[in-house]
């Protein structure tokens, strides 16, 4: 009697399992995990069973906002194996529309899930203050940033050296382009000291100070009594 009722126990245990398509945590002879569809929370089968679908049943899929289906639409269990490669359910962004001068690293027509972009502007322009610098790719399938970067021309004040013998590229203007690079130098006779080029930084200030002209009166002196002695001393020795 006892025997009997743990038969019946068991056989329905069986049977539970059975139905539910496999046994010891792998599919019935001839079924297929459900996994090997693909693993995207996005992505809908029909019909929809848990863990394992049967030998022979074919499955329709697809993908539910905003995942883009990307490999089978369908799928076939063919004696424990599925047909075809897994589905994936791919969340893309677009990148910032309609931004003058802006610039993408990496530049995409679309990102993926995950991706970061870091923004910059073209020479001569820079991002606002309060522009972001940079967004990723939300599973929702926008940026994550509040917000458009936007980029600003900027520019610096002519250099302000009152040194009349040095000389730079456009002196008179009062207004140099963002990145631009000028070239200084001095009146005949005199020697730069400092940098020969600066270049206009996105703080709208100049990368360098201004170099100064200074005389070369110490060295040529010295050239001046070392030639004098030297032939001082020739003449001196003929004579
Ligand atoms: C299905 O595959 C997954 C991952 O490979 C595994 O964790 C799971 O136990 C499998 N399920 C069955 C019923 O075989
Ligand atoms: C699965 O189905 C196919 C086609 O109906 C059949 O040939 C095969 O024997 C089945 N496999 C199992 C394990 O039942
Ligand atoms: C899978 O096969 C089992 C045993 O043949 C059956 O009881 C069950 O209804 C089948 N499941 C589906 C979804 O066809
Ligand atoms: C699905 O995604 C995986 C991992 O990103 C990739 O290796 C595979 O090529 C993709 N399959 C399709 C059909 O796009
Ligand atoms: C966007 O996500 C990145 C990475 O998680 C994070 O560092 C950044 O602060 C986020 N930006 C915003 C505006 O939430
Ligand atoms: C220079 O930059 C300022 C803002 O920093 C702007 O207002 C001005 O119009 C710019 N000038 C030129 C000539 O681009
Ligand atoms: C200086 O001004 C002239 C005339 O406006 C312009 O063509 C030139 O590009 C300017 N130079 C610089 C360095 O901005």
């Amino acid at each position: 009697m006892a025997y009997r009722g743990l038969t019946i126990i068991f056989a329905s245990f069986l049977l539970f399992l059975g139905h539910c398509g496999y046994s010891n945590g792998e599919c019935a002879d001839g079924g297929c995990n459900s996994t090997g569809l693909g693993s995207s929370e996005l992505l809908t089968r029909q019909p929809a069973e848990d863990s394992c679908y049967n030998n022979s049943t074919s499955v329709a899929l697809s993908c539910s906002e905003p995942g883009t289906l990307e490999g089978p639409s369908d799928n076939t269990c063919n004696d424990g194996t599925w047909e075809k490669g897994p589905t994936n359910c791919t969340v893309y962004c677009s990148p910032p529309t309609d931004v003058q001068n802006l610039e993408l690293d990496p530049d995409l027509m679309r990102y993926e899930e995950g991706d970061e972009i870091t923004f910059s502007c073209s020479t001569g322009y820079k991002l606002t203050p309060d522009s972001p610098k940079s967004a990723q790719c939300t599973n929702m399938g926008s940026l994550n940033s509040t917000r458009n970067p936007e980029c600003i021309a900027f520019n610096c004040s002519a250099p302000s050296s009152m040194d009349d013998n040095l000389d730079w590229t456009d002196k008179g203007n009062e207004t140099y382009k963002g990145d631009q690079t000028i070239q200084y130098s001095c009146a005949e006779g005199f020697k730069l000291e400092g940098s020969e080029t600066n270049t206009c930084m996105d703080q709208d200030e100049w990368e360098n100070e201004d170099p100064t002209c200074n005389s070369g009166n110490v060295v040529q002196v010295f050239w001046y009594f070392f030639l004098m002695t030297t032939f001082y001393s020739i003449f001196s020795f003929y004579m």
